[in-house]
């Protein structure tokens, strides 16, 4: 099979990439089959809006699947299955999942799912869930993949933006310590939902039967009678999928991913940054539902040709405390990606890591980590245990595939805790101070990326080309700005230290604080709100909501602050782990009204923070120190 080529070492990879982007992409475009094969790289003609392989036309599931089946993998296993939830282990080759995704993909034909049209997919970690996601590039349809840990209101928000002819859930996901009947959590969305899919396939799971109404199918009857289709071939810049993610406000952003250049980006990631090759197993313990699970569970593996390891359950704590190690030495894991709040939950109940010691994990190579920056302590500490790299990689759901990286694959570069390394392949990294400027090295300001992306990030916002403008380019001119602050040593090693928007990340998840303030606005009882992310040792970060009650009001403030903590629950899901309101007399504000919800941030965590000089009234930062410290 086709090798992604490689060619200089980093720096002259990197260097080419920028000032030859047509020579480079091209390049790295022979590692994917094209039914036409691209003849240019880069379209620039509506700029900002940029499309990649504009001429090229494939099938994404044809380069998952078919190929290597043609190619002579068809018996080598493609993906694992390990679920110590519902006790339940199955493997499938390459094969037997080409076989599954093209009898799906008949079902979905059979429902009138043609190219372009949009699929939600809201489902927990089951191979039918790649099936899905594998059957909509077959057809050319348009993926939506909802986190399960999301609740109805959240589910609904998604539908109304996606439109989707067809919704395919489960009855049920698993969590360690309940079952989630998700059957319940769907009917309740297309109740709140303007628009109606016409149909739902349900995947029935024996942990909890769904019932099912009028417009419900069920998988497995569905799959008996399904012929098997093929692939259709699409235009490179066709949407492959659409995948929501948090932005300030609570309107999720539906960030929208190309065929083509996402083929070639990921193709060329896997080997080049996280050195996985044919035939070796990779295992990214994340969720279908983040862009690391698209990335780094179904796409990236299956393209290269490897085996994908789809684990449900928590890779730590009940039912298997060693279930990290275990997965590893029973499936000879090679590559490992994981967050590093998952260390460090590891860490917590195993600090010396006995439980490491039960199990042969000689396969693993390499331990990746993404999703929050990796503090220092977690990266030594899990550097001494395991015994090899630990790298760190920094990216975000809109670009898809690393944007700062250490090039394990192409060339190692030494490490150095709290950075994850250097700028990947078409990635002109820049740390812009207040005016616009590049900061010079060591000082901290905006990380944005200069334009264009490389192939494999967002082509925009779904159906939403000014919102992709506003959200994303307008700060800088020329830029696309992150929304994280950082700086670059003198060896140009990139250091990401945190959001500097509304954004906050918890166990490794991205959640909007401006969506949480949105349910906490919305109870009668409330006058004014904020959240704030605070620092947390196990999950990095955690909400906390600080409300000023409506004057007069007759009621005990803690039974209102438990009805707050349960309507974000009810309403984002239980993902969100807001646990804690406190009901306060009032909230910080600058002169313009603006709430100073940075500076109750770092008092939380405990950083002596200057007030700013646009503050209204210090008193009231004062009455709440305590509160913020914990000291009442
Ligand atoms: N469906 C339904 N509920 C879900 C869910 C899902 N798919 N995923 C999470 N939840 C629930 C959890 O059960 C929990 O509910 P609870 O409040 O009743 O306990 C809540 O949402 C918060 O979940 P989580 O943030 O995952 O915290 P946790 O304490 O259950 O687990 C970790 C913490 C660190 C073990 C876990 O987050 C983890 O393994 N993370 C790995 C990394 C990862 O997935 N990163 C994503 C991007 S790489
Ligand atoms: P998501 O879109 O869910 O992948 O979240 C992206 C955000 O997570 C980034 O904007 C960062 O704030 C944070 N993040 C992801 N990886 C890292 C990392 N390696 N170091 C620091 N922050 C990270």
């Amino acid at each position: 099979m086709t090798q992604a080529p490689k060619q200089g070492g980093y720096a002259a990879e990197y260097r080419r990439s920028l000032e030859d982007p047509e020579g480079f992409w091209l390049d790295a475009a022979r590692a994917i089959d094209w039914t036409v094969a691209p003849t240019r790289a880069l379209d620039a003609s509506e700029a900002p809006l940029y499309r990649w392989f504009p001429d090229g036309r494939l099938n994404t599931c044809h380069n998952a699947l078919d190929r290597h089946i043609d190619a002579g993998r068809g018996e080598q296993l493609a993906l694992v299955y390990d679920s110590p939830v519902a006790g339940r282990e199955a493997a499938f080759t390459y094969r037997e999942l080409r076989d599954e995704v093209a009898r799906f993909a008949g079902v979905l034909t059979g429902l009138g799912v043609a190219q372009g049209d949009r699929v939600v997919i809201y489902m927990p970690m089951i191979p039918e869930a790649v099936v899905a996601m594998l059957a909509c590039a077959r057809i050319g349809a348009v993926h939506s993949v909802v986190f399960g840990g999301f609740a109805a209101h959240e589910l609904a928000v998604r539908i109304d933006d996606a439109r989707p002819k067809v919704v395919i859930a489960a009855s049920c996901g698993i969590e360690p310590a309940r079952v989630v009947p998700y059957k319940p959590l769907l009917d309740d969305a297309l109740a709140l939902a303007e628009h109606q899919p016409e149909r739902c396939v349900i995947r029935q799971r024996p942990q909890c039967t769904a019932d099912m109404t009028g417009r419900d199918l069920d998988w497995d009857q569905a799959m008996e009678t399904a012929e098997p289709v093929g692939c259709v071939p699409v235009a490179a810049t066709d949407p492959l999928y659409i995948l929501y993610t948090s932005g300030t406000t609570g309107r999720p952003k539906g960030v929208v991913r190309d065929n083509g250049g996402h083929a070639v980006a990921l193709r060329w990631s896997l080997e080049n940054v996280y050195d996985t090759h044919p035939g070796e197993v990779f295992w990214a313990a994340s969720d279908v539902g983040w862009v690391v699970g698209h990335s780094y569970i179904v796409y990236a593996p299956l393209l290269t040709g490897c085996t994908t390891v789809l684990y449900e359950g928590k890779p730590v704590g009940t039912p298997d405390a060693g279930a990290l190690w275990r997965v590893i030495a029973e499936h000879r894991v090679t590559a490992l990606f994981t967050a590093p709040t998952a260390i460090r939950a590891v860490k917590k109940e195993d600090p010396r890591g006995e439980l490491l010691h039960a199990h042969d994990i000689g396969s693993l190579r390499h331990l990746f980590l993404a999703g929050e920056r990796l503090d220092p302590e977690t990266y030594r500490w899990a550097t001494d245990l395991l015994g090899v790299p630990v790298v760190d990689n920094w990216w975000q759901t809109e670009t898809g595939w690393p944007i700062v990286a250490n090039p394990m694959g192409l060339e190692p570069h030494p490490l150095k805790a709290g950075s994850p390394t250097v700028p990947m392949p078409g990635y002109d990294v820049r740390i812009l101070d207040a005016t616009g400027r590049d900061a010079p090295p060591g000082a901290d300001g905006a990380v944005a990326i200069r334009l264009p992306l490389p192939p494999g990030t967002l082509l925009t916002v779904w159906q939403d080309d000014a919102r992709y403008v506003r959200s994303y380019l307008s700060a800088y001119s020329g830029y696309y700005l992150t929304g994280d602050g950082g700086r670059k040593d003198d060896d140009g090693y990139v250091y990401v230290m945190g959001r500097i928007d509304d954004v906050i990340n918890v166990a490794g998840h991205r959640l909007s604080t401006g969506a949480m303030e949105e349910v906490l606005a919305a109870h009668p009882d409330v006058a004014e709100c904020a959240v704030v992310g605070v620092a947390d040792p196990l999950k990095g970060q955690v909400p906390r909501g600080l409300v000023v009650l409506k004057a007069g009001l007759d009621r005990d403030p803690q039974d209102i602050a438990t009805e707050l903590v349960a309507a974000v629950r009810e309403t984002i899901g239980p993902v969100a782990a807001l646990r804690r309101v406190d009901v306060v007399a009032a909230l910080p504000k600058t002169r313009s009204g603006k709430i100073l919800r940075r500076t109750m941030r770092d008092i939380a965590d405990g950083r002596d923070t200057e007030l700013p000089s646009t503050i209204d009234d210090p008193a009231v930062i004062e009455a709440l120190r305590p509160v913020l410290r914990d000291d009442v």
